[in-house]
């Protein structure tokens, strides 16, 4: 039986359905978390972090569960993945979400910090993915999303070489999986978030420095974590059904911007 042909349960029904996603306790992920929840799935979170950063609901607890992994060990995805195995019989869903940055310049980043940003941000996806195929195809028609960032598609202001070249990785990995895994009905699709108002980033910006970036941002403001689980949750539902290999730039128009302050480009279009 070919899956891409033969009749498959209706996609967008992703009630009591297990959905995974990584890095999942805080910011975009946990956005992603609760999108699904909301939805009445089954969620499994893999972060490092063994709590939800906020004060998550009964509800949310319910169909959430946290499994603590570091995903830069791959006997620990390993074994995730097993758990996971002994608790539903496919998987639908899987968001590869967690990630982490670099900050130095390349003359003098170490070459642990650049190894650590390649194995949670390219090698995790891979390995997630290679140890969830067997759980997706039993699914029969099912979705990978890989949480990139606009980075892999230019550069990035705020993380190093190593962050920019393993989100244009993990572009790269999405249209390879998306190619192979199209026999099994599995979708492979990307989501490239541009500036979003995390936690982490409300903890570590001033508001006047947040302000400031707006002005390079075409539509005038940052992006919510719940505008990129929206994105996430069109690449997961039937609506994206021929939809596989592609990425959705969440970014407000920044990536066309180049940077250009947005009010100095209609100054200097009117002092021509
Ligand atoms: N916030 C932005 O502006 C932005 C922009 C573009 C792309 N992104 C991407 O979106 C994704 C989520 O980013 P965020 O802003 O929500 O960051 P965040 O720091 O709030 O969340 C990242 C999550 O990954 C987890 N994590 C980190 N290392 C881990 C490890 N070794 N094992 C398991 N879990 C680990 C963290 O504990 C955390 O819960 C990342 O891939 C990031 O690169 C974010």
């Amino acid at each position: 039986m070919d899956p891409r042909t033969e009749q498959r349960p209706h996609a967008s029904c992703l009630a009591d359905r297990a959905v995974v996603v990584t890095g999942g306790a805080s910011g975009i992920g946990l956005a992603v978390a609760q999108f699904f929840v909301a939805r009445a799935a089954r969620v499994f979170v893999l972060d490092i972090q063994d709590t939800f950063v906020d004060d998550v609901e009964g509800e949310f607890l319910k169909r959430a569960s946290l499994i603590r992994t570091d995903l830069r060990d791959p006997e620990a995805i390993k074994e995730a993945f097993r758990l996971i195995g002994e608790n539903c019989e496919s998987i639908k869903v899987l968001v590869n979400n967690a990630g982490i940055s670099d900050v130095d310049l390349i003359e003098t980043e170490p070459l642990a910090t650049w190894r650590a940003v390649m194995d949670v941000n390219l090698t995790a996806p891979f390995l997630c993915l290679q140890a969830a195929i067997p759980l997706l195809r039993a699914a029969l028609s099912s979705s990978v999303i890989n949480v990139a960032s606009i980075a892999g598609k230019r550069m990035s202001y705020n993380g190093g070489a190593a962050y920019t070249a393993s989100k244009a990785g993990v572009l790269g990995l999405t249209r390879h999986a998306a190619f192979e895994l199209a026999r099994y009905g599995v979708r492979v699709n990307a989501v490239c978030p541009g500036p979003t108002l995390t936690p982490m980033i409300l903890s570590s910006t001033s508001a006047a420095q947040r302000e400031k970036s707006v002005d390079a941002i075409p539509l005038r403001n940052w992006i919510t974590p719940e505008q990129i689980a929206e994105a996430v949750g069109f690449l997961a539902d039937d609506a994206s059904g021929m939809c596989t290999g592609i990425s959705i730039d969440v970014d407000g128009g920044f990536l066309v911007s180049s940077g250009v302050p947005y009010d100095e480009y209609f100054k200097r279009r009117a002092q021509q």
